[in-house]
């Protein structure tokens, strides 16, 4: 193995991405190297690149939040040496080292191995939306709302939730916001998609909200949005706020929160994770590799070698719904 690699960093906030040779990392106790295969560009990647997480040991920093490759060195520990020569998707640890170079060392405890019929491909998104997907469904279940809502419902992770609410009996109001999203949604299935572009939105939505009683509201956008998504819920609703897509602020009338008891709480997914019981994840995990061709499917638009880092982030941001954009090591599979 050689001592050093590829590895794109972020020297300043707002500044474009680097590929520099650094040295290869070196596992410590608990912790595996893996020979990167592929990593996607997610939205979290987007605003850790912002400064919304922090930095944990400050800048120049490897972005990357999750990814799939091959455990080629481990530290002591159990868990680390049971890992060796496997096949994994992993999750980075937060803030400290992410997975767009050509190794990455992570905790034992963030990869889960995957199977031989699963690609490197598949594995690359198969930890932050399907997890976060099933984890919204089975707040569904637990809440039991009449109907609930999601917004930026064409993303990757509002699609597994177009497949996987057909499956059951809560309706759920897609709210995206083009005309192209709301027929891509109608294609696979949904009946109630919204486009929050078009004049009367908010009263449609009130209308509907009303009508099939959808008092849980997943939004990933907030901004404007989550203002007039208050507004429209009705009486006892629970916002989840689950993303910041919008980089705008948001207006919230104090009123709809101390008389109409509505509220808003936000949702980590890692949070929601440390909550379970390690039977539940390990549950939670083989069922999503179990639909990682089905409901928890993933749009791949193309793989990107990392020295095309900066026009792959511009391309994404242009057009997210196009699919997400893996980015691969020169050599990987
Ligand atoms: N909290 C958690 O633990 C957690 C876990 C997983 C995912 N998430 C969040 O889930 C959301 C979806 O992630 P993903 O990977 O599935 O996304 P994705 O596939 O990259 O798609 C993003 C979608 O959001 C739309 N969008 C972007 N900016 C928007 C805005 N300002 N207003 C309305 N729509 C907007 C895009 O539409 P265009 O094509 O028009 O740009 C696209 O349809 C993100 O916010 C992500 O951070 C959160």
């Amino acid at each position: 193995m050689t001592s050093d690699m590829n590895a794109i960093q972020l020297d300043e906030v707002g500044a474009p991405l680097v590929v520099r040779r650094i040295p290869v990392p070196q596992p410590g106790p608990g912790e595996v190297l893996v020979k990167m295969a592929a990593s996607p560009i997610n939205p979290s990647d987007l605003a850790f690149m912002m400064g919304g997480y922090g930095f944990a040991q400050g800048l120049p920093v490897t972005p990357g939040n999750e990814g799939s490759g091959l455990v080629v060195a481990v530290g002591s520990g159990l868990m680390a040496k049971r890992l060796r020569g496997k096949r994994v998707a992993c999750f980075a640890r937060k803030g400290i080292a992410g997975a767009w170079a050509d190794y990455m060392v992570t905790r034992a405890s963030l990869c889960v191995p995957v199977s031989s019929d699963t690609t490197f491909e598949q594995a690359a998104t198969s930890l932050i939306n399907p997890l976060t997907a099933q984890a919204f469904m089975q707040i569904v279940r637990r809440d039991r709302p009449a109907a609930f809502v999601n917004t930026a419902a064409a993303s990757s992770l509002g699609r597994m939730l177009v497949r996987l609410s057909g499956r059951e009996a809560t309706p759920l109001i897609n709210v995206v916001r083009n005309e192209s999203q709301v027929s891509l949604l109608r294609s696979m299935g949904a009946e109630h998609v919204l486009d929050s572009t078009t004049p009367g939105f908010e009263e449609q939505l009130a209308s509907l909200t009303r009508q099939l009683g959808a008092t849980l509201i997943l939004d990933a956008v907030g901004g404007p949005l989550l203002g007039q998504l208050l507004r429209a819920a009705p009486h006892g609703t629970q916002i989840l706020s689950y993303g910041r897509l919008s980089d705008e602020p948001c207006v919230i009338e104090p009123g709809e929160l101390i008389l109409q008891r509505k509220r808003i709480v936000g949702f980590f997914l890692s949070d929601w994770m440390e909550q379970r019981t390690i039977f539940q994840v390990l549950a939670d995990i083989r069922r999503v590799q179990r639909s990682l061709s089905t409901d928890m499917q993933t749009h791949i638009r193309r793989r990107v070698p990392l020295e095309d880092v900066n026009d792959a982030l511009d391309e994404y941001r242009r057009s997210m719904t196009d699919g997400k954009l893996l980015l691969v090591p020169s050599g990987a599979d």
